[in-house]
């Protein structure tokens, strides 16, 4: 018998953490490798926000605050949900974490019991099933298709509910496929949900702020406001303000579930960096005008991968509402076979195979629970996703 915990074998490592440390490893051994599989923005996070910490340093707020969050952030978080969403919130409806991930983790272990389902539409974020299963849940995938962009129907969500549903985990703008579904399709998903009184939706609004052409979002709280009561808004500062290292998530919810997650984090992390939640309450409440020059460069980005990957003959790419990432299709080659004599036979052995021999890092589509694809990270340079797509172009042209 293992020494380690027998939950521990239901759940692996994440995937995209362990190929960016294999491009990492490689660049480190001298390869020109280009990094494409990191879930973070390559720009500097914002100068007021920088200079709201050091000014909490100076101040001394450096001691341990309430376990899941200092009164100022839970109050930003509360007027930002009322500003972008006409939502009422107080600050006993919020919990502050180390990260979105800590608190949709809290979320899940405060709420999951022996046989309770989540339903979580594939492609999905890698961590959601493993955090369902280590929570003692029961992932139940509701498998999207390119026909619809990766965003899931109303009937794909009734068939995926059950008598033990307890959760939806909603995403949009999605990752890994940037997918963002309009108000009207939300709204189909909040009708069938109209129709589960058990069921809860965790909404995961990580990508909020990163959105083209116009796209509006919304959450499922304002599309549906008898959805209230059953909602979990999660929420975060890592990816529209550049701030992934500084570790601030937020949630927003029923009273029971929120203090529910304060015992956990209470007696497992307790606060969340102090100095890092006074830099997110500059991040809520200081200027947001960094936002639409970020996300031009981001649309120009996204514009151009799309363009060079559907260039590809064999590889199918739809152009994404939101986040930074593409999820294309290589449905078109597989059964090729690379110069070096690799059979492409999944989109593990494409990924695999690109890393190695052009030295381009992806992700394979499997992680995500949706193949044959893979995704891409459009988050840095415009130079450097003109000489990857290039690789990848020649890559492909090179398969037999
Ligand atoms: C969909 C989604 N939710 C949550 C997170 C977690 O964000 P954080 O870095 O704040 O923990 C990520 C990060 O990659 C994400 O992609």
């Amino acid at each position: 018998m293992s020494f380690l915990s027998a939950t521990l074998s239901r759940v692996k490592p994440s995937p995209t953490i362990a190929i960016t440390a294999k491009a990492a490893e490689l660049k480190a051994a001298g390869r020109d490798v280009i990094g494409l599989s990191a879930g973070e923005p390559d720009f500097d996070t914002p100068q007021n926000i920088k200079d709201a910490a050091v000014a909490a340093i100076a101040a001394g707020k450096t001691k341990y605050t309430a376990p899941d969050g200092i009164p100022e952030l839970k109050q930003a978080a509360c007027a930002k949900m009322k500003r972008d969403h006409g939502l009422d919130y107080t600050p006993a409806q919020i919990s502050v974490g180390t990260g979105g991930k800590q608190t949709l983790y809290n979320a899940l272990m405060a709420t999951m019991n022996e046989g309770d389902e989540v339903v979580i539409p594939a492609p999905y974020w890698v961590s959601y099933p493993d955090m369902v299963l280590l929570a003692g849940g029961t992932p139940v995938i509701a498998e999207t298709s390119i026909q619809t962009n990766f965003k899931l129907t109303a009937d794909q969500l009734e068939a995926a509910i059950t008598p033990k549903t307890k959760w939806l985990i909603f995403n949009s703008p999605s990752n890994p496929t940037g997918a963002g579904y309009s108000r009207e399709e939300l709204k189909e998903l909040t009708d069938v949900l109209m129709r589960h009184p058990h069921v809860w939706v965790m909404s995961d609004d990580m990508y909020e702020h990163l959105a083209y052409d116009g796209f509006e979002f919304c959450t499922p709280a304002e599309v549906e406001p008898r959805l209230y009561d059953r909602t979990l808004t999660c929420n975060g500062v890592s990816k529209a303000y550049a701030m992934t290292g500084w570790r601030i998530g937020y949630a927003a919810g029923p009273v029971e579930v929120i203090a529910a997650m304060r015992k956990i984090q209470s007696q497992s992390t307790s606060n969340p960096c102090s100095v890092s939640q006074w830099a997110a309450v500059e991040a809520l409440n200081g200027t947001q005008s960094f936002l639409a020059p970020n996300n031009e460069t981001f649309k120009r980005r996204r514009d151009l991968v799309v363009r060079m990957l559907n260039d590809i003959d064999g590889i199918s790419c739809p152009t994404p509402e939101g986040a930074f990432y593409v999820y294309p299709s290589i449905a078109g080659l597989i059964g090729k076979t690379t110069p070096t004599g690799t059979l492409i036979d999944s989109d593990e052995a494409f990924a695999t195979a690109l890393l190695e021999e052009v030295d381009v890092a992806v992700v394979f589509g499997a992680a995500f629970g949706l193949s044959p694809n893979f995704r891409v990270s459009y988050a840095t340079s415009d130079e450097a996703l003109t000489e990857a797509c290039t690789r990848i172009q020649r890559f492909c042209a090179s398969l037999t």
